[in-house]
């Protein structure tokens, strides 16, 4: 595994940590207490009461990395009628042995489509469950073309301080070219600097109470 390391975190969920930048993936007071929190909850929940009558929403997450905003959105969408396509981006593919490892708290079934949802190609959309649809991308988000748009966007960059490349305005300008109107952006980030960029870039943006060990988090919506 060289530069990352397998840790556990407060609530028992594995993270990863990178000793090259010094950084971990998730939350070390809870990895998937933080990706319920900020992803799902103040994310996929909220958009999907705040739109009842779509039939079909559209995720673009920056970072894949271990997946697990994707299993949990997977897994909160698993008995519905709803159609989700979910592409992410990721240059740095993690290799299976250490996804084998990682403990998310996942029932012997959840972890059936967990590891479906990493041994499937890349640049390639996949049917993962009758109502989800997957499209993984391996490549920096900087270089990432599309001509679609999406109704919400999961920013899981690694913070500010480690990656300040992908926490500028021309980043979110970007973003806010491909969110649709009504769409919403998540991230566990509440910098002022970060939400005073989305703001000039054209999104409204909320600050929201945070997951465990963190006090807040930002929702920005296009109007
Ligand atoms: C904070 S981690 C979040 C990982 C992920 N969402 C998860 O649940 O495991 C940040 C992720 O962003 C990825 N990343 C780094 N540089 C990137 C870039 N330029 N474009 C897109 N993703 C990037 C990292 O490799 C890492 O997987």
């Amino acid at each position: 595994m060289n530069s990352l390391k397998l840790k556990s975190t407060a609530d028992g969920s594995s993270t990863i940590y990178n000793e090259l930048l010094d950084e971990h993936y998730h939350s070390i007071h809870g990895a998937r207490q933080e990706s319920l929190h900020v992803f799902i909850k103040m994310g996929l929940s909220y958009f999907l009461q705040s739109n009842p009558l779509k039939n079909e929403y559209s995720i673009l997450e920056l970072g894949f990395g271990t997946g697990l905003n994707c299993i949990l959105s997977l897994l909160h969408n698993f008995s519905s009628e709803k159609k989700i396509y979910y592409n992410t981006i990721e240059p740095y593919i993690l290799n299976l042995d250490t996804i084998k490892n990682l403990n998310f708290n996942l029932s012997e079934n959840d972890l059936i489509f967990f590891e479906k949802i990493h041994l499937l190609n890349w640049e390639k959309e996949h049917e993962v469950h009758h109502n989800f649809f997957l499209s993984k991308f391996n490549t920096d988000f900087n270089s990432f073309k599309t001509n679609d748009s999406y109704d919400i966007i999961y920013f899981d960059a690694f913070a500010p301080r480690k990656q300040p490349h992908l926490w500028t305005f021309e980043v979110f300008e970007k973003i806010f070219n491909m969110t649709k109107r009504n769409g919403i952006l998540v991230t566990y980030c509440a910098k002022g600097q970060v939400r005073r960029d989305l703001e000039s870039v054209g999104f409204n943006v909320e600050r929201l109470v945070g997951p465990p060990g963190k006090r807040e988090m930002l929702r920005a919506i296009k109007l």
